[in-house]
């Protein structure tokens, strides 16, 4: 089997996917598959025409790799790939939209509300912030309404820090989801297809040494500790795993996705996001829910790899 992994890309999470398509290659090969790694550019067309691998996986996070772009033409090439289909990527790489989502089946997700930049301009930007205030209270997160590896994401503990925070996320994109910063114990879930349906893996608690897993806490080996599986009572063990299993279906998702979560003081769980394409590096969560479970990510890949072409 001739597998093409996609990893690299244009977006800002680039370096990021450049390591987890070096681990997932060696992941692949190391069960026997044969794998070619492909740094994603201008050629990608050219590349899955003329070579047309059997299948294709997509180790590229944010932009064209998660929003459904890469998908839409791996679909068009009628190519087998690993991962959500087109829609469904959008759909999940629409933080508020899937919040949106989540929410109406009736699971939780912290308040929120979505300023795009034009808001600012146009009624003036101390009084929409104002009226963020009065609207969510603080603290509150602020994040780019579609990205990852928590680029360009604030928290904010006093209004005074608002406008620089605003700035400081609206330089990562256009529109700001702003929500309720809920305090609690920060976990991820993997969930996996298999014969029986989305399975959750042991979920992961992230505990970073600053208290704010941002980029460099997301990067950098030991800045972040993390316990898996998961210190809480076996009944939110079983909310969270329920709720990246539900988010998986909602969203109609495929073969793998990982779910963020808080889980605040009285148990209950807080959807955050839903991720299309999980980080795979040496400090990503997946691979740590993997080894958790028992099973090795070249294994659960490969398995995936022949679901696609089957
Ligand atoms: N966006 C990064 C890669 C993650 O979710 O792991
Ligand atoms: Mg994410």
């Amino acid at each position: 089997r001739s597998v093409a992994v996609l990893s690299g890309g244009l977006s800002h999470e680039r370096d990021v996917s450049l390591r987890s398509g070096r681990r997932l290659s060696a992941a692949l090969r190391s069960v026997g598959m044969f794998v070619d790694e492909w740094d994603t550019d201008a050629s990608l067309l050219t590349h899955l025409t003329e070579q047309r691998p059997d299948a294709v996986v997509v180790a590229l996070h944010g932009g064209e790799g998660e929003n459904g772009s890469i998908q839409t033409v791996l679909e068009m090439l009628e190519l087998p790939f690993v991962g959500a289909d087109s829609h469904a990527c959008r759909r999940a790489w629409d933080k508020p939209g899937a919040k949106g989502e989540i929410g109406r089946s009736g699971l939780t997700t912290p308040d929120w509300v979505v300023l795009p930049h034009t808001t600012f301009r146009e009624l003036g930007a101390q009084a929409v912030l104002d009226a963020m205030v009065a609207r969510l209270g603080l603290p509150l997160m602020l994040k780019p309404d579609q990205g990852g590896s928590a680029l360009g994401a604030q928290v904010v503990r006093e209004a005074a820090e608002l406008p620089a925070a605003m700035v400081g996320c609206l330089a990562y994109g256009d529109t700001v989801l702003a929500e309720q910063l809920i305090e609690g114990v920060e976990v991820a879930v993997t969930v996996v297809d298999s014969a029986n349906g989305p399975q959750a893996l042991p979920a992961v608690e992230i505990v970073p040494e600053g208290g704010v897993y941002d980029y460099t806490a997301r990067y950098t080996a030991g800045l972040t500790n993390f316990h898996t599986p998961a210190r809480l009572d076996p009944k939110a063990a079983t909310a969270v795993a329920e709720l990246a299993v539900s988010a998986h279906r909602l969203l109609g998702l495929r073969d793998v996705s990982r779910t963020d979560a808080i889980v605040d003081e009285n148990g209950t769980v807080h959807f955050l996001e839903v991720n299309v394409s999980p980080g795979l590096t040496e400090t990503s969560l997946l691979p740590m829910a993997t080894e958790a479970a028992g099973r090795s990510l070249g294994e659960i890949y490969a398995e995936l790899v022949d679901r696609a072409i089957a």
